[in-house]
């Protein structure tokens, strides 16, 4: 008799940040190990995953709302598999599954490899739940399933966990002690995607710029690592996410400027202008140590791309503390920025010790001036684009119109231009000669 294997279909759904996104393709990954292929109508799914952030306390409203939706499902179909992966599932461990009775499984982020085991003892009429954090899992060896990416470019995690500790933050907590993966099967990764006809990496990490990886034949950091991938092809362009302040070397800087395929481009959180918040958040450096990074860059970069993420309203901040923080964005001049109002999570060391003092109304309204701020800049230094010419990596044809292509520059800026013989994959040089607060409008130029 000729058995053929059921395909079971699964469905994954990811909130939260990129780290997220490329775990969800590992999970992928050791889901079709067992069966399981990808689905994208959560109607039709033997199991659902939905994964999960805490970074603020909307990030995890959004993904309550959505379990109501999920949980009407199941209702439907008693049969489904519910599971909650990722951040969430981290922090509150099996109190998520007394919250929510209709979920099967519960599995934090470096527990993934479990997930077989844990689908049996589902189906076993068992629920399933594993938090363990790890020293050690990175994940290594685990070619993730690409799936959502546009086939130009992706994202290839390089270290997990953090241990920074900043004070108002969640991450040390859900995804355990910083650990970098090993150098070899980042290149292996990095070979493999371009070999696939990707021209883009962004390797990722929470502190990318803290990479270290040791053994016997010596030690490798950050620069170093940088340097390993950047080698695999001069056509393949690399970029990086996200870097700490504090971990900005002069090193670091000088291997972006010499290698023509490491993007001119570093995103760069400053989270606060003013060096007596920075302190609080313990984020380990001050105004004046930040500032003096900013120019070392721009003195060896002089064209780099530059963004932040920002923080309004922490606890004690005062109106000159915000001041500074305007101060500060108009020293550096970013490209752009993520820009939050700060959000008290349970546990963390804020939480524990520091009043949350500085009344929503503040915050909503520093926040605001935060963005109108960034949008004036965001303006400016895309208009200060204008006249120049960029060599374009072609993503995608334009959203807007079938007639133009878009891409991205080294800066990490969306340009958009008329398509004429070019595809996506295809490096273009595209002259500026228009722009919005949020992409560059241009013609290619022979
Ligand atoms: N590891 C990165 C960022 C991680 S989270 C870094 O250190 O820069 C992304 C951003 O979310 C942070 O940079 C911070 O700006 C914001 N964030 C983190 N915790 C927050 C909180 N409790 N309230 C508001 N914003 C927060
Ligand atoms: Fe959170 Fe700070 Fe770690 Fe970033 S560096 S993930 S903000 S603790
Ligand atoms: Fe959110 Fe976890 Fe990323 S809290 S921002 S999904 S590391």
């Amino acid at each position: 008799m000729d058995l053929k294997p059921v395909t079971k279909k699964l469905y994954i759904e990811t909130y939260g940040c990129q780290m997220n996104v490329s775990d969800s393709e590992i999970v992928g990954s050791i889901m079709k190990n067992i069966g399981y292929e990808q689905n994208d109508n959560p109607e039709n799914a033997n199991v659902i995953f939905i994964n999960t952030c805490s970074i603020r306390d909307n990030a995890e409203q959004t993904v309550r709302k959505r379990l109501r939706e999920i949980k009407a499902l199941k209702k439907k179909n008693p049969r489904l598999t519910v599971g909650i992966l990722g951040c969430m599932a981290e922090r509150l461990k099996e109190k998520l599954i007394e919250e929510q009775e209709f979920v099967d499984l519960i599995v934090g982020p470096d527990a993934y490899r479990d997930l077989p085991k844990m689908i049996q003892t589902v189906e076993s009429g068992r629920k399933a739940i594993n938090v363990l954090l790890s020293e050690e899992e990175t994940y290594a060896e685990i070619e993730p399933v690409r799936y959502g990416d546009n086939g130009i470019s992706a994202f290839i995690s390089i270290m997990r966990g953090c241990q920074n500790w900043c004070t108002y933050c969640v991450v040390p907590f859900t995804r355990g002690k910083e650990r970098s993966r090993d150098p070899q099967t980042i290149v292996v990764e990095a070979q493999a995607l371009f070999d696939k006809g990707y021209k883009e990496i962004t390797l990722l990490g929470q502190n990318v710029n803290s990479y270290a990886w040791e053994n016997e034949n010596g030690n490798v950091g950050f620069p170093a690592l940088l340097k390993m991938v950047a080698a695999v092809s001069p056509l393949l362009r690399v970029r990086f996410a996200t870097s700490h302040p504090k971990d900005i070397s002069d090193e670091l800087i000088l291997t972006i400027a010499s290698h023509h395929n490491i993007c001119n481009y570093i995103h760069l959180p400053v989270q606060s202008g003013s060096s007596a918040v920075l302190k609080k958040m313990h984020r380990k450096y001050t105004r004046e140590w930040y500032l003096e990074r900013i120019d070392t860059i721009k003195k060896h970069i002089p064209d780099v791309g530059l963004s932040t993420d920002i923080i309004a309203g922490f606890c004690t901040e005062t109106e000159e503390d915000h001041q500074n923080t305007l101060s500060l964005m108009e020293s550096v001049g970013y490209d752009y920025a993520f820009m939050f109002k700060y959000s008290e999570r349970p546990d963390t060391i804020a939480a524990k010790r520091f009043a949350d003092d500085v009344p929503d109304d503040v915050k909503s309204r520093r926040l605001q001036e935060i963005i109108k701020l960034q949008q004036e800049m965001s303006l400016r230094r895309n208009r200060a684009d204008v006249g120049k010419i960029f060599e374009v990596l072609v993503e995608q044809v334009s959203k807007k119109s079938d007639a133009d292509l878009a891409g991205r520059n080294s800066q990490n800026k969306m340009i958009v231009f008329p398509r004429k013989d070019f595809k996506p994959g295809d490096y273009v040089m595209v002259k500026v000669h228009d722009c919005t607060a949020a992409t560059l409008i241009g013609t290619s130029v022979e």
